[in-house]
C-alpha cells in the first residue's frame, strides 16, 4: 500500500484570515450571531429539531444516503500526524467520537494491532456502515480490537468504563483532534442563511457543522483539566482536478493530556 503523503503547512493560516476578513463578501461569517428574518425559519425549525434525536436522524438520512461506499475515504495521514497511534505498546485504548463510516477507525486498526478501539456514533446507519467496513478489511481477530456502539456524545459525557477500576490510576487520557478550523472552504462555502450559530452552520439536510479556532478548543480542553501538548492550524491545499480548483482546507490539529 502506497505510503499517505502528508503536509500541513501549505499556506499560512493568518494570511488567510486576512484574506478572508478584508473581503466584504464574507463579512457575514465574522459577524454576532443574529438569526436574519429568512434564518428565523431555519432556526425556528431548527429549534424544534434541535433535540439529540432529531440530530441523529439528520445524520442517519446523512449516512443513509451515502451508503454506497464511494464516500469513503480512509484517512491514512492521520498515523503521520498523529505517530502515537503507530508506536503505543500494549494495552492502549482508542475512543472514536463519530466514527461514520470507518474512515479513521480503519487505518488505526491496521497500523497498530495492540489498540483496541471503541468508536460511537449517534447514527445507527454509521454504525452499520463502520461494522461493513471492518468487518470487509481482513484485520486478523478484529473483534477483539474493535467495539462499535450507538452514542450521541452530546447528551451523554467520557464513558468511564473505558477504563476498568483497577486501571484508573494508572489511565492516562490523551486527546488528539483533528477539527475543521476557522476559515476553511467549507465554511465560507456557506451562504448567510445557513447560520445558525455563530461559526455553526447548518445543511439542507439538517446536519450541521461547526469551525474551531484555537482559542475555542484551547479553552474547552484547559478547562476540563487537560494540559495542552500541541495545537495549531494545519492548512492544506488541494486540488479538484475535475473541476481544476484549488481549496484551502482548514483543521485544527490537537493534542491534550489530563495528568494522571
Ligand atoms: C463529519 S462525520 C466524520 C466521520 C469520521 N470521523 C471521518 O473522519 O470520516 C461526523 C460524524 O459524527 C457523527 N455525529 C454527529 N454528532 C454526533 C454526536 N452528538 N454524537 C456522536 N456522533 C455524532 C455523525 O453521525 C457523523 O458520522
Amino acid at each position: 500500500m502506497r505510503k499517505a503523503e502528508y503536509f500541513s503547512k501549505d499556506f499560512e493560516w493568518e494570511d488567510l484570515r486576512a484574506q478572508v476578513e478584508n473581503d466584504p463578501s464574507f463579512s457575514y461569517h465574522l459577524l454576532p450571531f443574529e438569526p436574519t428574518s429568512f434564518s428565523l425559519n431555519s432556526v425556528a425549525t431548527d429549534q424544534s429539531r434541535s433535540s439529540a434525536a432529531d440530530g441523529s436522524h439528520a445524520w442517519n438520512s446523512f449516512h443513509h444516503r451515502h451508503s454506497s461506499g464511494k464516500f469513503f475515504k480512509e484517512r491514512r495521514y492521520l498515523l503521520e500526524e498523529f505517530p502515537e497511534l503507530v508506536n503505543w505498546k500494549g494495552n492502549s485504548k482508542v475512543l472514536e467520537v463519530g466514527c461514520g463510516n470507518g474512515s479513521t477507525v480503519l487505518p488505526i486498526l491496521r497500523g497498530n494491532e495492540n489498540i483496541v478501539v471503541y468508536a460511537c456514533d449517534c447514527s445507527t446507519e454509521a454504525l452499520d456502515r463502520v461494522k461493513e467496513t471492518i468487518d470487509a478489511s481482513n484485520i486478523a481477530a478484529v473483534e477483539h480490537h474493535f467495539h462499535p456502539f450507538c452514542c450521541d456524545f452530546s447528551v451523554t459525557t467520557f464513558p468511564t468504563w473505558l477504563a476498568c477500576n483497577p486501571c484508573r490510576e494508572n489511565f492516562t487520557q490523551t486527546s488528539q483532534q483533528r477539527l475543521t478550523g476557522l476559515y476553511d472552504m467549507t465554511m465560507l462555502r456557506f451562504e448567510e442563511d445557513k447560520r445558525v450559530q455563530f461559526r455553526e452552520y447548518m445543511r439542507s439536510d439538517g446536519t450541521r457543522s461547526y469551525f474551531f479556532c484555537l482559542d475555542t478548543v484551547r479553552d474547552l480542553f484547559v478547562g476540563a483539566g487537560f494540559k495542552q501538548l500541541e495545537l495549531e492550524y494545519c492548512c492544506v491545499k488541494s486540488v479538484n482536478r475535475r473541476k481544476g480548483k484549488s481549496m484551502q482546507r482548514v483543521w485544527v490539529h490537537g493534542k491534550f493530556q489530563k495528568p494522571v
